[in-house]
């Protein structure tokens, strides 16, 4: 049996003209983290839409879980939680609303969606705000409460795009501790982020896109030695 958790083969994607992932090869071992760092426009994006199925690639492999991302969509969907600056959270409501609406969504009892909803909201510390409407809160409480949907229904493999970007000092670390805590737990992290020191903090290994393709993975210690860290 494999122990990766992703595993991706020349990958490729164009868009028009641009080649924006261009053979991208990467292997993700089971239950750790991995920060994909790039700039702006460097196609970590692209790379986790694909990974997650929401757009298919023109070329290579990546196999999620075991299954591929082609033609094993519905059991890779299964297999992960996402989130990202897309969040499909309803602003006229509370963030406990849209949480137990997002059980009931995932095919959990009312019960279940209950009992789901206050855990995670106790999790990300947002109890003593779950009546608020979602539209009043700050952009730490959104980006935790965009993460407590993502987990909502409890998967192996979590894709969490720029998960920190705009948020403070403290509600970053905040976060870093959650995703910590899920990874020491045996969640696969697969997170992307602009910064070095956030990848430094928080992953097992870093991947650097630059190109379109990976142009060095190792550890933090190895990528900040090549890199001359900042
Ligand atoms: N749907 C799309 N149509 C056309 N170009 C796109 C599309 N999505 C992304 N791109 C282009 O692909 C490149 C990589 O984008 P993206 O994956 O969002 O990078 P990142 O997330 O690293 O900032 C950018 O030049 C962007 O403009
Ligand atoms: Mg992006």
């Amino acid at each position: 049996m494999s122990s990766f958790a992703i595993e991706i083969n020349g990958l490729q994607k164009k868009f028009g003209e641009q080649t924006v992932l261009n053979g991208i090869n990467l292997n993700v071992p089971e239950g750790k983290i991995v920060a994909l760092l790039g700039p702006n426009g460097a196609g970590k994006t692209t790379l986790i839409n694909i990974l997650s199925t929401l757009v298919a690639p023109d070329g290579g492999s990546a196999k999620v879980a075991g299954y591929d991302v082609v033609h094993g969509k519905e059991e890779v969907k299964q297999s992960i939680g996402l989130t990202g600056q897309f969040a499909a959270v309803d602003e006229s409501l509370s963030s406990e609303e849209n949480l137990r609406m997002m059980g009931r969504l995932s095919g959990l009892s009312r019960t279940e969606a209950r009992v789901r909803a206050s855990e995670l909201l106790e999790y990300f510390d947002l109890t003593e705000v779950a009546r608020k409407r979602v539209k009043t809160f700050s952009g730490g409480m959104r980006r935790r409460l965009d993460l407590a949907l993502s987990l909502v229904v409890r998967r192996p493999i979590l894709f969490l795009d720029e998960p920190t970007t705009g948020l403070d000092t403290r509600s970053r670390r905040a976060l870093w501790d959650i995703i910590l805590d899920l990874s020491a737990n045996g969640v696969t992290v697969f997170l992307t982020t602009q910064y070095l020191e956030e990848a430094d903090q928080l992953a097992d290994t870093i991947a650097v896109i630059a190109g379109g393709s990976i142009v060095a993975h190792g550890t933090p210690a190895e990528m900040k030695s090549r890199i001359g860290g900042k």
